[in-house]
């Protein structure tokens, strides 16, 4: 389908997925200059299902904190706004993508698995290099592949297409989406992610994590998902990395972890499975 096509359909869509409400009103709190912890925790209170969630997931370990989170205004004074908004998408998500149609030989918990190694890979990058804020580079890498998703559910055909094309000439998805795809996977997630009101810096991960060359001014994140995606398919193998892909800063940054691929891919495997069995758990 030709790009304009394409977008004028999908901005066409009534029922592309959506976060809960509850997302959108914390958003939109946050965005008043004077936003307090006792009115952001008050509108997450409202929830109790979200609240126990979002409670939850703070709690686990692979999320990244260290002392005990009892209520959300806790939550909310502990992590910071940005962490607890993030914990809501966090919690969402599956739900959210819960796919009604099949696609064969499209495997869904495969899909959540790899996202989730992603997340996980992605925040203990940023971390390490201290390049991106770590809640922002997990739901990075949670979210960066969801365009799949959206071609699934309302771009059936292209998705088949790529598909087959995927699966007869042995290409990855993504080159097999260049060669016979206008849009790819990485705009179609970004697009969403536009229409969720994420930040620039988040949209942009999204958009960019197939990129061969990084410049803007967010590079530190969407750096982040980059390496995370490749070490998620490479695993402790060195990853096939252009000297020149990210800026230099970054890549300095970077460096240690690069060098060390096989250490730094085997210290976060405990953390993935927390993670797989945290959200795979009902699926
Ligand atoms: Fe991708
Ligand atoms: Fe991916």
């Amino acid at each position: 389908m030709e790009p304009t096509a394409f977008w004028k359909k999908i901005d066409s869509i009534k029922e592309l997925p959506t976060l809960p409400m509850i997302y959108f009103k914390v958003n939109k709190a946050l965005q008043n200059n004077d936003a307090s912890v006792k009115g952001v925790a008050g509108i997450i209170e409202m929830d109790q299902a979200m609240s126990s969630k979002v409670l939850h997931i703070v709690n686990c370990a692979f999320y990244g904190f260290r002392s005990k989170i009892s209520s959300i205004p806790q939550a909310v004074m502990i992590l910071g706004f940005n962490t607890v908004k993030n914990a809501i998408v966090s919690v969402s998500i599956l739900d959210v993508f819960a796919l009604k149609e099949k696609f064969q030989g499209f495997d869904i918990k495969n899909f959540w698995s790899h996202s989730i190694a992603v997340a996980v890979l992605s925040k203990h990058l940023a971390e390490k290099s201290r390049i991106a804020p770590p809640e922002d580079a997990f739901i990075a890498g949670l979210l960066h592949d969801m365009g799949k998703l959206i071609m699934i559910q309302h771009f059936k055909e292209e998705f088949s297409l790529v598909w087959q094309k995927k699966q007869k000439d042995g290409l990855s998805f993504y080159d097999a989406e260049r060669s016979i795809a206008q849009v790819d996977h990485a705009e179609i997630g970004a697009y969403l992610a536009k229409r969720w009101l994420f930040p620039d810096s988040l949209i942009e991960a999204i958009s960019s994590h197939h990129t061969s060359k990084i410049t803007s001014a967010n590079a530190g994140l969407s750096a982040c998902v980059i390496l995370a995606n490749l070490f998620s398919k490479y695993k402790e193998d060195k990853l096939p990395l252009n000297n020149d892909i990210f800026p230099d800063k970054i890549n300095q940054s970077l460096n240690t972890v690069i060098e060390n691929t096989g250490s730094f891919y085997q210290e976060t495997q405990a953390e993935i499975e927390m993670a797989n069995e945290f959200f795979l758990e009902n699926t």
